[in-house]
């Protein structure tokens, strides 16, 4: 006797027909129907040849500051600087139990959007480590449900930050707070290079954050290059010292903008450096569409970073969210099927391969880059699993498909009836459930 059936599914490598049989939090067997047709579990769930995924992964996002939008004020000018302003205003202003609720309400809403993994960056930029504790209080309620990967991120330059020398309880410098956060539990050493006051600062910054994770044996992940000055090159110097320290297969350089800018001779050797060190990338397609060449007059650059040139010199890349309702974007729900769509067609990817490409970005590429244990839909790996109203990952993107059931370690944790809408249409069909019908 199995636990849990999902019967008759799709997957997203294109098997149909699919059972899926999970005992306890495993994944015990996954088969041809006709292998587990006369098998029995506790509760079954008919898949009718709808898509099971494994859940969606987010690998870069802000739970800080997820939800708070309009906090103080809103965002008049939409752009990155002012966003960082006016994070800067309302961060005297928090409490930890505003940070934890806030966190805690996204988190209901990615649990209901099959996202059961997201890495947060947390803002150690400030002197009481307040988002750090309650970031750690949320990773801590969640765990059931969802796992929360934290990092270290000193919003304010690792170096260009200033302890406030009149004040006996600020007197930390950026990296000694830096390091109290990883004391704490928080899991990966972030950055933010090109917000430093100058090149040679970013450069130097990208060094010691690199070398005090390999001395601490954490993974990076850095906000590299969110900027659209074409000379702005850390992703290079992040590259040399991920090589240079060993640290192939756990370093991450997030949005990487200015490539979107960058000469095209300088990025023929960039990208297969970055490939060579093993350094992986992270778009995040609402934002960089949204924030970038707001500069630029017409033609106003679109500012991703090169998605399908970095997939093709075989460096893992994600797409994340990045903001949701927050100083810097007022949209968003928690959906990485929205994330995707607008991946796919800022990069120009809608070929069958940048689809489904697409569609990895936010599942199985980030789990990798997250280094998640047991992630996948095979035997062995945690019943963790998506399915999705669509037939396979391209219309699921299309759709931005209704979760019809979210599964965490073999509970169903979450469920959403089948949209529909019903017609009154003389001669024409009763109801619209937006599929293609081959
Ligand atoms: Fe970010």
């Amino acid at each position: 006797m199995f636990d849990l059936i999902v019967r008759n599914a799709s997957l997203p490598d294109g098997r149909t027909g699919i059972d899926v049989a999970v005992r306890g939090e495993r994944i015990d067997a996954l088969e041809p129907h006709a292998v587990l047709a006369g098998a029995a579990a506790r509760r079954e769930i008919d898949a009718a040849g709808m898509l099971l995924s494994p859940p969606f992964v987010d690998a870069h996002f802000h739970m800080d500051a997820t939800l708070s939008l309009g906090l103080p004020r809103l965002n008049q000018s939409g752009t990155l600087l002012e966003g960082i302003a006016l994070w800067g205003e309302l961060k005297p202003h928090l409490t930890q139990e505003a940070i934890v609720e806030r966190a805690l309400a996204y988190c209901d809403m990615a649990v209901a959007r099959g996202l059961l993994a997201i890495r947060s960056h947390v803002d150690t930029s400030d002197p009481r480590l307040l988002a750090v504790d309650a970031l750690l209080e949320v990773k801590r309620r969640v765990a059931p449900y969802l796992d929360l990967q934290l990092v270290a991120f000193p919003q304010d330059g690792v170096l260009r930050y200033e302890p406030r020398r009149d004040d006996p309880s600020c007197t930390l410098t950026a990296v000694e707070l830096l390091e109290r956060a990883l004391d704490r539990g928080v899991d990966v050493v972030g950055g933010i290079p090109h917000f430093e006051r100058t090149m040679e600062d970013g450069r130097e910054s990208v060094r010691l954050l690199c070398e005090l994770a390999a001395a601490r044996g954490l993974r990076v992940d850095m906000h590299c290059d969110e900027s659209d000055d074409p000379l702005s090159r850390h992703i290079e110097t992040l590259a040399y010292h991920a090589r240079r320290l060993g640290l192939q297969g756990r370093v991450t350089g997030s949005h990487l903008t200015s490539m979107h800018s960058m000469d095209n001779y300088y990025v023929s050797k960039l990208i297969p450096l970055i490939a060579e060190a093993g350094v992986s990338a992270i778009a995040n397609p609402l934002i960089n569409i949204t924030l970038q060449g707001r500069h630029d007059t017409y033609p106003k650059r679109r500012g991703m970073t090169r998605v399908p040139e970095l997939m093709a010199a075989g460096v893992p890349l994600a797409f994340g969210h990045d903001c949701v309702m927050d100083p810097w974007y007022p949209m968003g729900s928690g959906d990485m099927l929205e994330v995707a769509s607008m991946g796919l067609q800022v990069a120009q990817m809608t070929g069958q391969a940048g689809m489904r490409a697409s569609f990895d970005a936010v599942t199985e590429t980030p789990a990798r880059i997250l280094g998640l244990e047991g992630y996948g839909l095979a035997p062995g790996c945690h019943a963790d699993m998506v399915l999705l109203q669509a037939r396979d990952p391209i219309e699921a993107i299309r759709l931005r498909a209704t979760r019809l059931a979210v599964v965490r370690r073999g509970r169903v944790v979450a469920e959403q009836r089948p949209a529909t809408s019903t017609l009154h249409l003389d001669g024409r069909p009763g109801q619209v459930d937006f599929l293609h019908r081959r």
